[in-house]
């Protein structure tokens, strides 16, 4: 008997999203706040847009307790047969499901464990999303796959496509955010996690420099692959940014769009920001937005100074983004009329180094070596500037919420920063935050003097730039639109 197309009843299209990482459940970085806010953002009366993220013990009680039990059953991985809990949330109008397995998700952080663990927990993330399918009454027309944790459900459905009519015919979109991370390991050990055939270990299937790669493997069996910006899309085609696999993007050059992040812009707004020591919009910044400096001075114990230029860093510390530049250039631009206050977390040579400036500056640098949601808020609302000179930026979402909160970003022209941040034009009077090109300490230290002299000398300027920067629209409208083309090009209207 031939199974009744949904698409018989209506032209509502169910999508599906799959990732690591999601807010408000669980967050590392920029993935997190995507795979939560975009959802929300497309046309509801065509798109079901649910999301799978895993059910980690590491996530807040507060979330744990509210989601709801669906059922389970036992799937074959690694050579064992595993659990497979599914539990459900509706949060925000959005269906989120829960992968359940003690065993995988019980760590203190989503990626804590070796390499060769993290693939193990990601395959058996990536067939349970695909195995779930015909449990939860929700037959995806696309599934859409974010970074390398889930770059096998390509491949297991091509796989499962074997299996029966259910799988035939499900599109793939493999969103690549950061290309640097691949999930790479021995062949030998992949194919007996994945259970899956010789086949697929081929060079132009998952293999690359003879090693097993989940990225790759995703990248070649998606339908459609995307990245996080329009410059990035094009930076990795190349050597330089392309990490292997740049034969690899050219030859997909045709099926690779590049659409850049939004924010939510509900969560990130100055003026209904609660966590703010006083609220904020592009009228009345001028009056109300030093409150939150000299509010964010205190907390952080910096010396008390409304007119003292504030820069800020809030990062997952690690070389992407740039901190060997401000190792560099760290004590002079402490012989400056700044100060600096960072938050992150992350390589214990970047931590230690901010220590050891916030000891040396003490009352000048503050080193906030931590993880919070509700502080990095303070710090976007409350700095003056903000600094972020990577050295690659798929796209970069801490600018984003620097230019919402009037905080001008200071970036090297790289992936997602050179196409969110326009660098000013005195002459012009155009631009929203300032930019150097090269990944060099000197242009970057130059720049930072530079917009000092704007901030010190021409304020009326400093503070049209702000102006601009607030009424840029980085919310997901423009994006979400995007999305929604790439998919009507796989599965219609
Ligand atoms: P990436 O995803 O490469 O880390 P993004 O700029 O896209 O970079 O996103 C980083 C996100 O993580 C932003 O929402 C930023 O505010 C947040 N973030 C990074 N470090 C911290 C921290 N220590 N505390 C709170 N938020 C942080
Ligand atoms: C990655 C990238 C970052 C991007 C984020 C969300 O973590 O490093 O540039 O904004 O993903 O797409």
């Amino acid at each position: 008997m031939r199974r009744k197309r949904k698409t018989e009843d209506s032209n509502m299209k169910n999508i599906l999203f799959a990732s690591s990482e999601c807010v408000p459940f669980i967050k590392t970085g920029g993935l997190a706040d995507v795979v939560g806010s975009l959802p929300k953002d497309f046309d509801k009366e065509k798109y079901d847009v649910r999301v799978v993220i895993p059910k980690y013990m590491c996530m807040k009680q507060e979330w744990k307790e509210k989601l709801e039990y669906i059922t389970n059953f036992y799937m074959d991985i690694a050579g064992q047969s595993q659990y497979v809990g599914i539990f459900r949330l509706v949060h925000d109008g959005v269906t989120f499901y829960f992968i359940d397995n003690e065993y995988y998700f019980s760590g203190f952080a989503p990626y804590d464990g070796d390499p060769k663990w993290n693939i193990e927990k990601f395959a058996f993330f990536s067939k349970a999303v695909l195995s779930i399918l015909p449990v939860i009454g929700f037959r995806p027309e696309l599934i859409h796959c974010h970074d390398w944790q889930t770059g096998l459900i390509p491949v297991y459905l091509d796989n499962f496509r074997y299996l029966g009519e259910y799988y035939r015919g499900i599109k793939t979109v493999m969103t690549i955010h950061n290309l640097k991370f691949q999930g790479v390991w021995d062949t030998k050990a992949v194919q007996k996690i994945t259970g899956l055939p010789d086949y697929y270990f081929a060079p132009d299937k998952m293999e690359a420099y003879k090693d097993a790669n989940l990225l790759k493997g995703g990248i070649v069996y998606a339908d459609k692959v995307t990245t996080v910006s329009r410059s990035y899309a094009e930076e990795i085609k190349t050597s330089f940014y392309g990490e292997g696999l740049e034969g690899l993007m050219n030859a997909r050059a045709n099926d690779l769009w590049g659409i850049v992040n939004g924010l939510d812009y509900n969560d990130w707004n100055p003026d209904t920001d609660y966590r703010l020591a006083k609220n904020f919009n592009i009228s009345n910044f001028r009056r109300n937005k030093p409150a939150n400096k000299m509010a964010l001075q205190e907390e952080l114990g910096l010396d008390q100074d409304s007119h003292v230029m504030l820069i800020g860093i809030v990062s997952r510390l690690t070389d992407q983004k740039g901190f060997d530049l401000i190792d560099y250039m760290m004590d002079e631009m402490c012989q400056d009329a700044v100060q600096i206050a960072v938050l992150g977390t992350g390589d214990p040579k970047y931590e230690n180094m901010f220590r050891h400036f916030a000891w040396k500056y003490s009352g000048k640098v503050s080193a906030n070596i931590f993880y919070s949601d509700d502080l990095s808020h303070r710090f976007y609302a409350g700095c003056d500037a903000f600094l972020m000179p990577s050295l690659f930026e798929p796209c970069g979402l801490s600018q984003l919420m620097s230019l919402r909160y009037g905080t001008l970003p200071i970036v090297r022209e790289t992936g997602g920063l050179k196409d969110t941040v326009e660098p000013y034009n005195e002459f012009e009077k155009t631009g929203t935050g300032f930019s150097f090109t090269n990944y060099n300490a000197h242009e970057m230290l130059n720049t930072v003097r530079y917009a000092e002299r704007i901030y010190y000398d021409k304020k009326r300027d400093w503070n049209k730039i702000v102006e601009r920067a607030m009424s840029q629209d980085f919310s997901w409208q423009n994006s979400a639109r995007q999305y929604e083309e790439l998919y009507k090009s796989l599965i219609g209207e």
